[in-house]
């Protein structure tokens, strides 16, 4: 009995399997950063040729696409002086103000003052005095941008009810702004044959590995908590993207990092963009030689223990 207990507990080190235990040099590039909230017009990771921060695009009385951090109901009063442009006026929705309208706004002052994200205090006052004066921007001034920087854009559509139409309004945005088509990443799937047919060249991002494969996809787009390390690296051999989200946490991204992940969704780029090496990686023979040589310590002081 205590032979087979103390042989259970010293050779369970062998069933632990952790993507970290790999060699140093084995250790895949670090995944790439992808802001999920920031500063108005800093995103604290923003990276070139790599998707930026997220914003929420809303359509305005005429339409025309635009973009807000912000996608909770009565936006517009919490993220612009609204109330003091239009007093007396009860605009909640944007679609009650025409793009022009919108354009008047200022949409830095309440985001300086209020702090949603405790991100202020990482600008200087140059950029402070830069996000004070910001305004709301179009879609189209968003993709121009992109396209001029060469620069990835993720779209994502949330309302279920409108989907149609919104995606309607994003691809003929997206088409006429003259951005190559390959630098747009499209997650909605309820649209996805009809989008795929008006811009064969977008990069469709699909939410689950049955729909990946079904559709002989190249990116994926999961919640880390709903795949397994093994089969992010089973899908980076093959050359599949695949982007975690929401990771937050250092110990967590440095097994992604491990297995291979492509890039992660954070809220804490500050934390990660720092990291120049996972918390931990050891390589599995040294691991192994570690736990027998604590194996046979420990026999010997039992041994020795029992003699006394
Ligand atoms: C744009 O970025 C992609 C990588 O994301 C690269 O392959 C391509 O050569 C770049 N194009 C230009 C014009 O810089
Ligand atoms: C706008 O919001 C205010 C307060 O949240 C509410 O009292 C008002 O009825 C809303 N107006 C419209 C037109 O929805
Ligand atoms: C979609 O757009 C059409 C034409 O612009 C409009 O008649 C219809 O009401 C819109 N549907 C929704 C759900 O917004
Ligand atoms: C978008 O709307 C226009 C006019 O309402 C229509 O002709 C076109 O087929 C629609 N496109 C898609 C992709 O739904
Ligand atoms: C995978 O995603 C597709 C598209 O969103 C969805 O229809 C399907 O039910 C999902 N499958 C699983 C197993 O979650
Ligand atoms: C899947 O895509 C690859 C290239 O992206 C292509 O070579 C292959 O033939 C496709 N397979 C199917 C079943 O469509
Ligand atoms: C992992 O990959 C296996 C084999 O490719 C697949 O059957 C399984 O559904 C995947 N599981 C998860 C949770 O990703
Ligand atoms: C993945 O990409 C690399 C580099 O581009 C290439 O050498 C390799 O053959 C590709 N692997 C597969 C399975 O397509």
């Amino acid at each position: 009995m205590f032979l087979a207990v103390s042989a259970a507990i010293f050779l369970c080190p062998l069933l632990i399997h952790s993507p970290c235990l790999i060699e140093v040099q084995e250790l895949p590039e670090k995944p790439k950063l992808i802001g999920h909230r920031g500063a108005p017009m800093v995103s604290v990771c923003f990276t070139w040729h790599h998707p930026a921060n997220k914003h929420y695009i809303f359509i305005d009385k005429d339409r025309e696409p635009f973009l807000m951090h912000d996608h909770r109901p009565d936006f517009l009063r919490r993220t612009t002086n609204v109330e003091e442009k239009f007093i007396g006026s009860s605009f909640n929705n944007s679609a009650d103000l025409t793009f022009e309208q919108l354009q008047t706004l200022n949409a830095g002052e309440q985001f300086l003052k209020n702090d949603p994200y405790g991100t202020v205090s990482l600008l200087s006052e140059e950029e402070k005095e830069t996000a004070r004066k910001e305004i709301i921007p179009s879609l189209l001034e968003l993709l121009k941008f992109a396209k001029q920087h060469n620069t990835s854009v993720i779209f994502d559509l949330k309302n279920k009810e409108t989907e149609k139409n919104d995606t309607n309004d994003t691809v003929k945005t997206i088409l006429e702004s003259g951005i190559p088509q390959n630098l747009i990443l499209w997650l909605p799937s309820e649209e996805r044959e009809a989008v795929k047919k008006e811009a064969p060249g977008f990069i469709q991002v699909y939410e689950n590995e049955t729909d990946l494969e079904k559709n002989n996809g190249s990116h994926l787009n999961v919640k880390y908590s709903e795949i397994k390390m093994k089969n992010i690296s089973d899908l980076r051999k093959r050359n599949i993207t695949v982007n975690l989200y929401v990771v937050n946490e250092r110990w967590l991204f440095s097994m992604l990092w491990c297995a291979g992940a492509s890039s992660v969704t954070t809220n804490a780029c500050h934390l990660l963009k720092e990291m120049e090496r996972p918390d931990w990686v050891m390589p599995r023979s040294t691991y192994l030689i570690t736990w027998i040589l604590v194996d046979i310590s420990s026999a010997l002081v039992m041994m020795a223990l029992f003699h006394w």
